[in-house]
């Protein structure tokens, strides 16, 4: 072999070497994103809160009433109907649930939206306001 020859011969190699090393790393990428876990886990944080209430379903009414509603329908704060009192609760259930979950998740007048609740979900909201309803009816 002359050193030309010789020159060709390993640029060759090199290229051949270079080219397969190449494609195996893009086999090794495709294998990569084939047996990669589909979701993302995420455990602290606020989406893990919120997967944590995905996975637990929503809240009953009663819990979700003493963690966002009792500190003004308890006492009847700034005019809140209290939870129980049939007296001033009458007149509100007369308008319909459907005003009613709608006042308590977007507010109304001095009720603040969602009780102020923010990572409650509406679906919460309603089960508090079947709660308040049930004990003022
Ligand atoms: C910061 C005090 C406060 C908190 C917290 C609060 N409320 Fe109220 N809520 C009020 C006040 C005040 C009213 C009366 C508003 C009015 O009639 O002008 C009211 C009224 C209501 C009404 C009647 C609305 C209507 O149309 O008559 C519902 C239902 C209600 N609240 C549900 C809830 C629920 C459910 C929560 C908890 C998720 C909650 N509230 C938390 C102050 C509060």
């Amino acid at each position: 072999m002359n050193k030309l020859t010789r020159i060709f011969v390993s640029l060759g190699l090199i290229a051949a070497l270079g080219g397969s090393a190449l494609t195996l790393a893009a086999v090794e990428d495709q294998i990569r994103n084939r047996i990669k876990p589909t979701g993302n886990v995420n455990i602290a944080g606020e989406q893990g809160q919120q997967m944590q209430q995905q996975a637990s379903g929503p809240r009953g009414g009663e819990e979700v009433y003493a963690d966002a509603c009792a500190a003004c329908h308890d006492s009847g704060a700034a005019g809140a109907p209290k939870l129980g009192d049939t007296g001033a609760w009458s007149d509100r259930i007369s308008k319909g649930k459907e005003t009613l979950y709608s006042h308590a998740i977007n507010g109304y007048n001095a009720m603040p939206a969602k009780g102020g609740c923010s990572d409650c979900s509406d679906k919460e909201i309603e089960n508090a306001v079947d709660y308040l309803v049930a004990e003022g009816e």
